[in-house]
């Protein structure tokens, strides 16, 4: 399932609040750069500044609208909405000291900072411009990037962006331009959204509303990821024999863990029902920061991928 991900240009890892995006989108990246690919980690900053988690993750020591070099394989870049403005409006609008006095209004820029659908708009402009960007080869600069998407209400402003825009203004180069962008988005060929969950009840909810929201903006979801489910340190076998025991002996910490366990299988169950794509499960692990990045790019870095696929010995 996963090799099919990495021959799109871009993955969008979208989900609710705090499922784990960021460690799953920098887990992708560095599976990805493993394996031999030359992936771009794109952060969406909601806001200019502050420090970077997806950054940080991966060991970046630069954030900014730059892209840096991480290690090899993999780059990182931060891109911030109001830096995506500017360079749309010098872009699409047709003579530069226009762009600069559309820049220089305050009335233009509140316009352009209200809203989260506008603020959307400036992070995809820049997004695509660095999709595109080429080397002199003619090879693309970054093949597949792997964007870890603000939260649910953000990320579908995106999408939900570009109707409303091209409505206000078919045809004109701005028009053009997110018109541009919404084709990627849409296009299952390029893009790949993956949803993100945990394995709880609410979650389970709120991914389900997610992926019927991405249908209705025609967003291309590929694969569901459920991160965190709880390990289960009994066999099939003892299954039973430690039930049968809990039965007997009251409370105890062990039936709460297994109560846990039961509850994610079935939440794990309703999202697989929910869903038409493949879902992959993670592992809750006890660590955090890079080194759960790295335990989690291990489950992404089969050895089919590690290795160039060679033809089978006649
Ligand atoms: N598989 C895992 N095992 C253990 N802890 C995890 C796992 N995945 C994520 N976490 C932890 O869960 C927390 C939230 O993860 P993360 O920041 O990646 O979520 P997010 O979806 O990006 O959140 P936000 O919506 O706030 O950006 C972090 O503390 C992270 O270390
Ligand atoms: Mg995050």
């Amino acid at each position: 399932m996963l090799e099919a991900l990495w021959d799109r240009r871009a993955l969008l890892v979208s989900g609710k609040g705090g499922v784990g995006k960021t460690t799953l989108s920098a887990a992708l990246a560095v599976a990805a750069a493993r394996s031999g690919r030359s992936v771009l980690l794109v952060e969406m900053a909601p806001d200019e500044g502050g420090p970077s988690a997806l950054g940080a993750l991966v060991g970046a020591r630069d954030v900014g609208p730059k892209v840096t070099r991480v290690r090899p394989g993999l780059s990182f870049v931060r891109l911030a909405a109001s830096e995506g403005h500017r360079r749309f409006l010098q872009d699409t609008l047709p003579l530069r000291w226009l762009a600069e006095a559309a820049l220089r209004s305050r009335a233009l820029r509140r316009f352009l900072e209200a809203g989260p659908a506008l603020r959307e708009m400036g992070l995809l402009y820049q997004m695509l411009a660095l999709l595109r960007r080429t080397r002199p080869d003619g090879r693309f600069e970054y093949p597949l990037s792997i964007i870890d998407l603000p939260a649910t209400g953000h990320a579908l402003a995106i999408a939900a962006l570009p109707r409303t825009v091209l409505a206000l203004m078919p045809g004109g180069p701005i028009g053009r331009s997110v018109q541009e962008g919404l084709d990627f988005l849409q296009d299952p060929a390029r893009s790949a959204v993956l949803l993100t969950s945990l394995p709880e009840p609410l979650p389970v909810s709120e991914a389900l509303a997610l992926a019927s929201e991405l249908e209705r903006l025609e967003l291309p979801l590929t694969a569901a990821v459920l991160n965190r489910m709880p390990e289960d340190p009994f066999t099939p076998e003892s299954h039973a024999a430690v039930q049968r025991l809990l039965a007997t002996h009251g409370p105890h910490q062990g039936a709460r863990a297994l109560a846990r366990l039961e509850r994610a299988r079935a939440a794990r169950a309703r999202l697989a029902a929910g869903l038409q794509v493949p879902l992959l499960t993670l592992p809750e692990l006890p660590v955090t920061g890079p080194e759960l990045v790295e335990r989690l790019a291990e489950v992404f870095t089969p050895r089919e991928l590690a290795e160039p696929t060679r033809e089978a010995a006649p």
